[in-house]
């Protein structure tokens, strides 16, 4: 496909994605990657970018993703869902077997409402969502102690960070991997000697919930920058409670712990992920003033792809 249609379709899909949702970032320049282009019925053409990925084992991103990732950056221009359909349907056909550890992956906003339809025939489910909140909300009354972290604690925030994952293996896309426990351990390890903020939450002198979140800037270039809109915000990485302390009030005593602290007058908001799927946590999210922004769309194995 010549660079000029190429071009015209990123910034026909930049207005498209404007027009759906203010508070997504401008679309970054598509990855490097293997190339697709699909014709619609009418003539018009789209195209799109898989970029495949191979997770070590070890890595932290077994806990929730397969190993082999293809993941389909589409360039559908204005099209909506008939130009989803048509890539998608490319894509079914150029796909290389892949082994059982292997998903497809598409990311894609979440209030693009045409994009549903097609996505589910071919096979994807809304496994994960990108939330993000940029106003504010009081604050509660705590219902139980809130104290940063610190490397005494690493057992007991290994022991919460495995439930969240078991939890996740349950409703989402969690994998308790053989290795689950010494990954979480290496990660939350990791995670306190940076000094990245994790907060430890107890009742009666136990621990029963945990969180870590920290600031990162979404600068050209950046993760984060082709997810939000540029500026400084708060990311949410990990948030459990143990299963005895659920619906008490602890995970939003953490999230007020974790608002408090890092939101300052400069932040533009905060996001993390959680997983449609979870009875949990989407109502928990909400609550918290969290809405969709992006949904990612998986099928594991990759060869579900129809
Ligand atoms: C999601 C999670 C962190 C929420 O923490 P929590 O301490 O249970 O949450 P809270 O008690 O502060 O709030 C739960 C809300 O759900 C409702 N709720 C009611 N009964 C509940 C129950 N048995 N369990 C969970 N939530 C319940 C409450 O209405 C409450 O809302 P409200 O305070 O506005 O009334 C926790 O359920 C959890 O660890 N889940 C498993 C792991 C997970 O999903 N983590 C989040 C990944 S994104």
């Amino acid at each position: 496909m010549r660079a000029v249609i190429l071009d015209a379709l990123t910034r026909a899909q930049a207005a498209r994605f404007a027009a759906l949702d203010p508070l997504l970032p401008e679309p970054a320049p598509p990855p490097d990657g293997a190339v697709l282009t699909a014709a619609l019925p009418g003539g018009e053409r789209v195209a799109g970018v898989v970029v495949r990925t191979l997770h070590q084992p070890g890595a932290a991103q077994t806990l929730w993703s397969a190993r082999d990732v293809r993941e389909l950056h589409p360039i559908v221009g204005g099209t909506g869902g008939a130009g989803v359909d048509a890539l998608l349907s490319r894509w079914r056909q150029r796909l290389e077997p892949s082994g059982p550890d292997s998903s497809c992956v598409v990311t894609w906003p979440s209030r693009d409402a045409e994009a549903t339809a097609p996505l589910l025939a071919h096979g994807f489910v809304p496994l994960t969502v990108l939330a993000a909140r940029t106003g504010r909300l009081p604050l509660g009354t705590s219902v139980c102690s809130v104290r940063r972290a610190t490397p005494a604690d690493l057992d007991a925030l290994v022991d919460l960070a495995m439930a969240e994952v078991e939890y996740a293996a349950l409703v989402g896309g969690g994998i308790v991997r053989p290795d689950a426990r010494a990954i979480k351990r290496a990660t939350v390890s990791g995670h306190l000697e940076r000094g990245d903020p994790t907060w430890i939450a107890e009742l009666e002198g136990v621990a029963v919930g945990m969180v870590e979140a920290w600031e990162t800037d979404a600068q050209p270039g950046s993760w984060a920058r082709t997810r939000v809109r540029a500026g400084r915000w708060v990311f949410v990485n990990c948030l459990s409670v143990l299963p005895s302390a659920r619906g008490l009030g602890v995970g939003r005593t953490l999230m007020d712990a974790v608002h408090g602290a890092l939101l300052g007058p400069r932040s533009a908001g905060s996001f993390l992920y959680y997983n449609p799927p979870n009875p949990l946590s989407p109502t928990f999210w909400a609550r918290q003033g969290y809405r969709p922004l992006w949904t990612v769309w998986e099928l594991r194995p990759a060869d579900a792809l129809r």
